[in-house]
């Protein structure tokens, strides 16, 4: 039997998540980050907005925490809030340690003791987003990638598709991966895996997101065995860019911080109606109220207007949004913007504990694929990056801690060969408008059926719908030579699935999961908990099953 190339540890996803858990393990560990194509092309790139962190002397702490608190609807596990905001100031420190360089004050004379010029978003009662321009996320993905290229211990491989995680022992020990260049199925070896491989809003027809954003991690980690929660709130961003010519551009909630407001076709200012906040208020209820007035009034978008603040201003605040606008012929320093809300980000995930560990030994999950507790029913803006690093750096703390306990070169996942991939019984396809197919279909149907708003009926429709899907998806998975469409497929169905009976089991509206049929919440917040059929409870994360890891 051919021998696999053997790590300590493997971890799938070189966005902020991987990349930055890679940089802080032990040098004298060696390390593989993966990625499904390029290094960059995951939702960290895209970032805008900044990360959340509490940098100001006015700030608190506890003034974060509320915040989220509020934005979350009932659902945060404060624990992990507090986790989370108690180390916001440290993860930045890390970032600027790495060398990003975040925007200083313009308005500050010395030029060498600059603060952080912080902007504001929905839901935060102060000034507390630290960016780069509007392009936070390539800014931090550049960065990091470079210090990973320079790591002699950190070997990176593109083009390389998660299938699923191998297991010894009930432990998991590798993993096989599909080389998307030549098509053939690798297996490597590792003693810790880490999954992080972002969200699942793919799973909707219009998205922020990138290509990639398939909930392969989440797919993956429950088919190991591992719980999943929350997965109804998926958030749906209330800005993404309304034009023929363009898909997936988010305009950023930066923009309503420095002043934007939302109009509709024949001007009129909507959002005080909804809410004091008005701009302002979480990404739930701004999303919301869109969707309400496009649907009262039959209207293809609302209308974002910045036109008030100085033009020289928006060009340097916001110069990617500006270009982006322009080069539609809409120049946002004079005219308004075209906007619609669409699928952004995963709140819930698999479940972890503090230190991203989940209930399958030896595997963990860090960033957007995870449910750590920290978002609720309602994610606040820009506390998903904070959330990637504060997780990435606790994980790699207890990484480098168990496998040195169990001094990783003699444990028995280290010895345990995992399997190779068999395909000898599978052929090429010659059917695959099948995918193509499944693949609009079941977009179509999670936005129509499973958006903002949705109803018992139409959550029945796409349960059962979507159970038709993964037996086709399946046979096909069991018969043709795989590919990075057909796991994608097999993963994002998978998911749905776990999405509609998250939401289906829901008799409320909290947060993100608004169910006409019951309009209001209920008294006591709990989580959705899923178990899969492969759920092994002796090895499991501990407390109760039905619910979230306590923190210590
Ligand atoms: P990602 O950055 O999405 O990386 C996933 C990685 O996993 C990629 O490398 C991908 O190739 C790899 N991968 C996936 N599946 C597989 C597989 N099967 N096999 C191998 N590799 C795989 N959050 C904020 O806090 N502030 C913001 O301003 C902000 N702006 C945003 C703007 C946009 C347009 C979008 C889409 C999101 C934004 N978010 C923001 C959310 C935030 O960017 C993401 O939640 C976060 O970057 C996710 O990081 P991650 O490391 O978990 O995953
Ligand atoms: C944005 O810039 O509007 C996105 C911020 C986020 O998703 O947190």
């Amino acid at each position: 039997m051919p021998t696999s190339p053997r790590f300590d540890v493997l971890i799938i996803g070189s966005g902020a998540a991987g990349l930055s858990l890679a940089l802080q393990l032990p040098n004298s560990l060696q390390i593989a980050v993966l990625s499904k194509s390029q290094l960059g092309s995951g939702s960290t790139s895209w970032a805008q907005g900044g990360m959340a962190a509490v940098l100001h002397d006015r700030d608190s702490v506890e003034a974060h925490v509320t915040d989220t608190l509020d934005a979350g609807a009932g659902l945060c596990h404060e624990p992990a809030v507090r986790f989370t905001v108690g180390r916001s100031r440290q993860s930045v420190d890390w970032l600027v340690s790495q060398g990003i360089a975040f925007d200083l004050r313009e308005d500050q004379p010395d030029l060498e003791f600059r603060e952080f010029h912080l902007t504001m978003e929905g839901g935060h009662s102060h000034r507390r987003v630290i960016h780069a321009a509007d392009q936070t996320g390539l800014a931090i993905s550049e960065v990091l990638a470079n210090r990973a290229e320079q790591a002699p211990n950190i070997t990176l491989l593109t083009d390389l598709c998660l299938v699923d995680v191998i297991k010894s022992g009930g432990r998991v020990c590798g993993a096989h991966l599909l080389n998307t260049q030549d098509r053939r199925v690798e297996t490597l070896s590792a003693n810790a895996l880490v999954l992080a491989t972002g969200g699942a809003s793919k799973a909707y027809r219009y998205t922020t997101n990138p290509d990639g954003a398939s909930g392969d991690g989440i797919a993956v980690a429950w088919r190991a065995g591992c719980r999943v929660a929350n997965l109804e709130f998926n958030q749906f961003h209330p800005t993404c860019l309304y034009h023929p010519k363009t898909r997936s551009f988010l305009v950023t909630e930066a923009l309503r911080g420095e002043g934007a407001t939302l109009h509709l076709e024949d001007g009129e200012r909507f959002m005080p109606h909804f809410d004091p906040r008005a701009e302002l208020a979480p990404r739930d209820i701004v999303a919301r109220a869109i969707d309400h007035e496009m649907k009262r009034l039959g209207a293809d978008c609302v209308y974002l207007d910045i036109s008030h603040r100085p033009a020289s201003f928006i060009r340097r605040h916001f110069p990617q949004a500006y270009e982006r606008c322009l080069a539609l012929g809409i120049d946002m320093t004079t005219e308004r913007v075209p906007v619609v809300p669409a699928a952004h980000y995963t709140c819930g995930g698999v479940v972890v504990n503090q230190h991203g560990a989940t209930d399958v030994p030896g595997l963990y999950v860090v960033g957007e694929s995870a449910c750590t507790g920290l978002h609720g029913a309602n994610r606040m803006a820009s506390n998903s990056l904070l959330e990637c690093f504060v997780y990435a750096q606790s994980a790699a703390e207890h990484i480098a801690t168990s496998l040195s306990r169990s001094s990783s070169r003699s444990s028995a996942s280290a010895t345990a060969t995992p399997t190779v991939w068999d395909d000898s019984r599978v052929r090429d396809s010659d059917e695959k408008v099948v995918i193509q197919h499944n693949w609009q279909e079941l977009r179509r149907l999670m936005w129509d059926y499973v958006g903002i708003v949705r109803t018992s009926r139409r959550l029945e429709y796409a349960a059962a719908r979507i159970a038709l899907l993964e037996q086709e998806v399946s046979r096909y998975y069991g018969r043709f030579q795989i590919t990075r469409p057909l796991l994608e497929m097999r993963n994002l169905t998978q998911v749905s699935q776990l999405m509609v009976s998250c939401a289906s089991g829901r008799k409320e509206s909290r947060g993100l999961h608004f169910n006409s049929d019951y309009p209001d919440a209920l008294p006591d917040a709990l989580d959705s908990v899923l178990i899969p059929p492969n759920f092994d409870p002796t090895l499991a994360l501990d407390g109760p099953v039905d619910q979230l890891p306590e923190y210590p």
